[in-house]
């Protein structure tokens, strides 16, 4: 972390989980032991349906509603889809863009350049998601796939805007597994994305930007990661559902910055 320059953000990604009553429950509770201290950002994307459900019970908190996805376009006939500008006017401040899930369902670079192009369009912060496959770390390609992501992700982003914007490394071996990637590991790929960001624009920006960590993040490892100069906070997958666990990453934020 680096508060001096960018912003720590920790972020949750509830992926399919949780229906909208679960979702009032979860905020309940969220709230009653939600720290006071403002060290970071915090951020809850969940299930489309849950949108308005968490929004209303955190009105009045510090913790910001985002999505999963988005689609680009900006209304007309995509059946099942949603638009930027209804989940800016449904209260969201986030949406998550390219999470590998997705890419595996057929999400290409493009795509995710189009959905970050939208969000910012919108008013919307994008999560904008890279990360390698296990066959490709042990292939030694990781730089290069990474770069590329980042390349392709935020191509024609404008300098004004890339500040807007999140990036987070997911190492997709980690995603779900329970095998967290070395502190060392997801600082090198996070500074590589800082370096990326550094020649496609300019020092400034590379900076300002905040860089975060996410695969079986969780309230035993967060702050060995989170003590990692390049890496900026966290996108969580399962310590998010438990509120105890995910206020742990929170307070696991609070340490001495780099
Ligand atoms: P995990 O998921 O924390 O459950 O590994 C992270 C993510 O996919 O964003």
């Amino acid at each position: 972390m680096n508060r001096k320059y960018r912003k720590t953000v920790i972020a949750g990604n509830w992926k399919m989980n949780k229906t909208p009553s679960e979702t009032k429950e979860f905020m309940t509770q969220l709230k009653a032991i939600l720290p006071k201290g403002r060290w970071c950002d915090i951020a809850l994307c969940v299930p489309a349906v849950c949108i308005p459900a968490a929004v209303r019970a955190m009105r009045e908190t510090r913790v910001g509603i985002g999505a999963e996805n988005c689609n680009p376009n900006p209304s007309g006939a995509y059946t099942g889809e949603i638009s930027t500008a209804m989940l800016t006017d449904a209260g969201c401040k986030y949406v998550i863009i390219g999470h590998s899930e997705r890419r595996a369902m057929g999400e290409t670079d493009a795509d995710v350049n189009a959905k970050v192009t939208a969000a910012l369009d919108a008013g919307l912060i994008p999560i904008m998601c890279c990360g390698e496959s296990l066959e490709q770390r042990e292939a030694d390609i990781t730089e290069e796939w990474i770069t590329t992501q980042i390349k392709l992700g935020l191509a024609g982003v404008s300098e004004e805007r890339i500040r807007k914007v999140i990036i987070a490394y997911e190492p997709i071996w980690a995603i779900g597994t329970g095998r967290t990637a070395t502190p060392e590991q997801a600082e090198d790929v996070c500074k590589l994305i800082r370096t990326v960001v550094r020649k496609l624009y300019n020092s400034k920006s590379a900076r300002a930007i905040s860089i975060l960590y996410g695969g079986s993040m969780n309230d035993k490892n967060a702050y060995e990661l989170l003590a990692q100069p390049d890496i900026d906070g966290g996108l969580i997958g399962g310590a998010s559902l438990v509120p105890e666990k995910f206020v742990k990453i929170i307070e696991a934020a609070n340490q001495p910055a780099v």
